[in-house]
């Protein structure tokens, strides 16, 4: 990679922000299109988002993603907001269009994108969904559209029927939200076609963790875990053993990636080069 006059930054924004595979995923995907774009990490913390962006606009730099904890706070530094974004009140893509800074949410259509590339058609199925944090509420927006039933169980289980009512509210689709706990999710997943983790349950360190329990699980279900770190999740591996087919949180994280990349470089996103970027970060993160 070369830098000149007219290389275009692109970067991430977030704390903390060291531990982020966007660099990695991103700069590989540029260095294969050969285009003259560069990706860097920047820590920004709460108290200094709005110096960030009016950053972006005095430096000119060209496209960012937005992680924990600005997606949000972020929205009140942008010139404009697609609908989709505006909805789910989160941003992760900011484009620096000759100035205007518009904003993006690319989560959801990351999931629905790692499923379909995997032969996942959510279209008529039933879905339940774990999870109503920020990445669980844009990929219930995305699977609510698509799917004949999706069910959300929560922890905190009023976020779950609040984001149920939400989606039935904008989508006019009957999404249910209840409690997680054993009962909902035994009874519901017998009858369901597709089971996606977006709780943090089973990220590392808590490896052996897993939010199902394994004797529930059955060949013809498909789970997807959005959580990548470890690669294979406990509940992956359980999925993996009762027979039923298992799509990795490192499908959803390249596909989220991927979206952003196009809407930066307006080129189709290099997928597997980035897939094979963001592998070899994970596998040498944990060997460190
Ligand atoms: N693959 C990808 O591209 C991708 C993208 C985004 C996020 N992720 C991963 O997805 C996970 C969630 O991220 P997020 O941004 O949505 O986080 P978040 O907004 O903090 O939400 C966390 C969710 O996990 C639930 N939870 C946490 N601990 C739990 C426990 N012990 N038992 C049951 N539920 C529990 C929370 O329930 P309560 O509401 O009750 O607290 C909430 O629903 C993280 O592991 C993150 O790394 C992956």
């Amino acid at each position: 990679m070369t830098i000149s006059g007219k290389t275009r930054v692109c970067g991430v924004i977030g704390d903390p922000i060291e531990h982020t595979l966007s660099p990695a995923i991103q700069n590989a995907a540029f260095t294969h299109l050969k285009l003259d774009f560069v990706f860097l990490a920047f820590r920004v913390k709460a108290v200094e988002l709005e110096d960030a962006m009016r950053g972006m606009r005095g430096l000119g730099i060209h496209g960012l993603n937005v992680t924990m904890p600005h997606k949000k706070a972020v929205t009140a530094f942008l010139d404009e907001i697609d609908s989709t974004a505006k909805f789910l009140c989160a941003v992760n893509t900011v484009l620096n269009d000759n100035g205007r800074l518009c904003g993006f949410n690319t989560d959801g259509v990351g999931a629905l994108k790692a499923l379909q590339e995997n032969g996942v058609d959510p279209s008529g199925k039933k879905v339940l969904l774990l999870g109503a944090g920020g990445a669980a509420k844009a990929i219930a927006f995305q699977l609510a559209k698509e799917a004949e039933e999706l069910v959300l169980l929560n922890r905190t289980p009023e976020k779950a029927t609040e984001l149920a009512e939400l989606l039935n509210q904008a989508l006019g689709k009957e999404v249910k939200g209840a409690m997680l706990s054993p009962n909902t999710i035994q009874k519901n997943l017998r009858d369901s076609d597709l089971l996606v983790n977006a709780t943090s349950v089973g990220m590392h360190p808590n490896d052996n963790q897993s939010p199902v329990a394994r004797e529930w699980l059955k060949p013809d279900l498909t789970v997807m875990d959005i959580v990548y770190n470890p690669v294979e999740t406990q509940l992956a591996k359980d999925a993996k053993a009762a027979g039923a087919r298992v799509i990795s949180g490192v499908e959803m994280l390249v596909h989220q990636g991927a979206a952003s990349f196009e809407i930066w470089t307006g080129r189709p996103a290099p997928v597997e080069v980035m897939r094979k970027a963001a592998m070899w970060k994970l596998v040498e993160d944990v060997s460190r």
